[in-house]
């Protein structure tokens, strides 16, 4: 490892700025966290803080979407899971946050709210630039000391993950090296052949990786549903309704792809709509313009668990359905069913798959379940991650 961790770093006492991923599934009616999953592996690190002034940065969602909340209750359930307090504030760089963070005693946790209330933390910087950003520039003086351990936001170059690390000593935490440690060990020994199943509603990560993966022999199929799939669909010219203007953008770049790896994508078959109040199964020649899909249908669960059981290596990123609705959890735990009963080797990534795992009661059949989500797609395909890239220049700075 070309990069520092806790350990190195002599933090007893100080004040540690502590980037960790907290974001979390949310139930789309009660707005309650669906699971716990990254707060329990994020607690790892801040138990291993616990004499420090330990600040806590997390961001949840993405702005204009359902589960873009406050961390308040990020901070109860991490409490509850590290049988200690954890302050919250409805704050990040204001007054308010800057006097409860010099305020703090060795021991203490604080929490600041949902770091992506900040424009700035929505948007892509080199570290020189995020380093000049207001989230730094009004915090980093208050830190002695910085930790990255956000692995799941680790391809996403935001103030918080690459800016106090240009000028703070930095390291990395617990949940960084137990990812990249169980990945090396699979990755070492993976056979072929290799599908990738990906769903969920993110579309940019995984479209913008799904080339390299191919070319790196880490994808001979790629098994697709949720949004993904729509893009795909459209671009086929097999779904006949509109889709968002964001998810247009990529129909392109799609139409590309299925032409020069005509045989790697599959499509679902069929799929699962709501019509008149009922949950109705159908052929995708029989989708109406204005329906929305919800999930895969039995046809597609039984040819995609066909394909899973016969790999060598499994990769699924992304709910194949809106499982959120029991109703519409059938392609998501039936898939993941297929995983779990797989002689292959089984890596699962993202929160929602993780806890779709834990309510089948199949996580342990899993040989690795990641907390990441797009950053493990990116990783996979081997590019470069900007938490990783922070880690390493940190590390080149201190030495010098
Ligand atoms: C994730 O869930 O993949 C990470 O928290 C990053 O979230 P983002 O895709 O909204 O940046």
């Amino acid at each position: 490892m070309n990069f520092l961790t806790i350990d190195d770093l002599s933090l007893d006492g100080k004040t540690v700025f502590l980037r960790v991923d907290l974001n979390t599934p949310i139930d789309p009616k009660s707005g309650e966290l669906l699971e716990l999953n990254r707060i329990s592996e994020a607690s790892v690190s801040v138990r291993d803080l616990a004499n420090c002034k330990l600040v806590i940065g997390s961001h949840q969602g993405r702005p204009g979407r359902y589960d873009y909340i406050p961390l308040d209750k990020h901070a109860i359930a991490l409490s509850n899971v590290l049988k200690r307090p954890v302050q919250y504030i409805e704050d990040i760089v204001g007054p308010a946050a800057q006097k409860a963070i010099d305020s703090l005693s060795p021991g203490d946790i604080l929490l600041l709210d949902n770091l992506r209330f900040m424009t700035e933390e929505n948007m892509e910087f080199s570290a020189e630039q995020a380093s000049k950003t207001i989230m730094v520039q009004r915090l980093y003086r208050h830190f002695e000391g910085c930790v990255l351990d956000a692995f799941p936001t680790g391809h996403r170059a935001h103030p918080s993950i690459v800016g106090f690390s240009h000028l703070l000593p930095t390291g990395s935490g617990r949940l960084v090296a137990k990812e990249l440690k169980a990945l090396n060990r699979i990755l070492t020994v993976v056979k072929g052949p290799f599908v990738t199943v990906l769903g969920g509603a993110k579309v940019s990560d995984r479209l913008g990786a799904i080339d390299t993966l191919i070319a790196n022999r880490r994808a001979d199929k790629v098994l697709l549903s949720g949004v993904i799939a729509n893009v795909f669909l459209k671009a086929s010219g097999k779904l006949k309704g509109s889709i968002s203007a964001e998810e247009e953008k990529f129909v392109p770049k799609a139409r590309t792809l299925m032409d020069e790896y005509s045989e790697t994508f599959q499509l679902p078959l069929d799929v699962v709509v709501e019509r008149n109040g009922e949950t109705a199964e159908i052929k995708m020649e029989d989708l109406q313009p204005d329906e929305k899909i919800y999930d895969i249908g039995p046809e597609t669960i039984d040819y995609f668990s066909r394909i899973i059981r016969s790999s060598g290596t499994i990769f699924m990123s992304g709910p194949p359905g809106f499982f959120e609705d029991p109703r519409f959890g059938k392609g998501t735990e039936k898939l993941l069913r297929a995983m779990s009963s797989s002689l292959g080797t089984t890596i699962v990534s993202g929160g929602h798959l993780s806890a779709a795992l834990e309510r089948f009661g199949i996580k342990e059949w899993i040989d690795h379940v990641s907390t990441a989500g797009g950053a493990l797609v990116l990783y996979l395909a081997g590019k470069r991650l900007p938490l990783m890239e922070a880690l390493e220049n940190a590390a080149e700075r201190m030495k010098k």
